[in-house]
């Protein structure tokens, strides 16, 4: 049976995993920084050496911000530790202890489709310090993924604006359902469960280490997703707007990137990603509302 090591299972992200994987035919170990703090790399090479043979690792763990990106703002020596050193040490360790492994990327490091062909895994990123267009959060994952690029053992998946059917905090619908005014704008977005599947079957299947935008095919604007849930879910409320990027900035202070995302390269390998309406669809449809779970 193949060993995982799982960091960040007590995350959001982390957790999808650690489900998906107690679901598969893995044995996964998935210490919380509690009990492990691997973000010390003698502590974390311990622990490898001690659990021996362990043949991938997953980094779920890093600094996203709570209530939202604007925390990484200021907390600024989090964000550089969770998203630049700890993948840069997790870099170190795995060519050290020789394992291949995968980092949670994401799209937020680009802004805009790309003139409609939606940006790929060698167009540079655009929403960066290189550009001093960006958040924090943004420009750090942006020098972190350009650093993995060079890591042969590395994948780098790529996530963005994840959703499934489960209501919860984080999720997309749920952030729609319950924002008071909602920006609209076209994105690609991540079904989370079509993520995990596209990131365990890039290991499965021994396929070639690098980037990769695992999103589902295509793009949507927020309107649309709210169309989708009118029709589905019919919730009481009424959707409002912002009327434009000077109201919503009246209130966001950081910027925010807007993307689309080009999926071939993971179409390419046999592991297509479904259409983004179809995995909406889905998600909305068999939608386990907090209450009933
Ligand atoms: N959610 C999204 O919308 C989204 C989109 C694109 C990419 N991502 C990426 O996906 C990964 C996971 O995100 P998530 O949404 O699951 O985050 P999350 O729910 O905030 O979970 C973060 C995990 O990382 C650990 N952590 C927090 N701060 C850390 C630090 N400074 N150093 C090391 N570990 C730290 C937490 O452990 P404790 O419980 O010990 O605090 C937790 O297990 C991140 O790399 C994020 O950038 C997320």
């Amino acid at each position: 049976m193949r060993k995982i090591l799982l960091l960040g299972a007590s995350g959001y992200m982390g957790g999808k995993f650690k489900a998906s994987l107690t679901k598969g035919n893995f044995q996964t170990l998935s210490p919380s920084r509690a009990q492990v703090n691997y973000c010390n790399f003698e502590v974390l090479r311990k622990y490898i050496r001690e659990n021996e043979g362990i043949d991938f690792l997953i980094n779920a763990a890093g600094f996203t911000g709570k209530p939202n990106v604007e925390q990484c703002e200021i907390k600024r020596e989090e964000t550089i530790q969770g998203n630049l050193l700890l993948p840069q040490m997790l870099s170190n360790l795995a060519a050290l202890e020789d394992f291949r492994w995968l980092q949670i990327g994401t799209g937020c490091i680009y802004n805009g489709d790309n003139g409609g062909k939606g940006y790929t895994e060698e167009d540079e990123p655009n929403f960066s310090f290189k550009y001093n267009n960006c958040s924090f959060y943004s420009g750090v994952k942006a020098v972190a993924e350009t650093l993995l690029r060079e890591d042969s053992r590395c994948y780098v998946a790529r996530l963005r604006i994840p959703f499934d059917e489960k209501d919860g905090p984080r999720n997309y619908i749920t952030k729609l359902l319950t924002y008071r005014k909602t920006y609209d704008n076209i994105n690609s977005i991540s079904h989370i469960g079509d993520y995990v599947r596209a990131c365990i079957n890039l290991y499965v299947n021994n396929c070639p280490t690098g980037v990769y935008n695992i999103t589902n095919e295509g793009s949507v604007s927020t309107r649309e997703v709210v169309g989708m849930i009118r029709e589905l879910l019919n919730p009481n409320r009424k959707f409002t707007y912002f009327t434009d990027d000077k109201e919503f900035y009246r209130i966001a202070k950081t910027p925010r990137s807007n993307c689309v995302l080009n999926v071939r390269k993971i179409a390419g390998l046999g592991l297509p990603m479904r259409n983004v309406k179809d995995a909406l669809k889905d998600a909305i449809e068999n939608w386990v509302p907090a209450n009933l779970k």
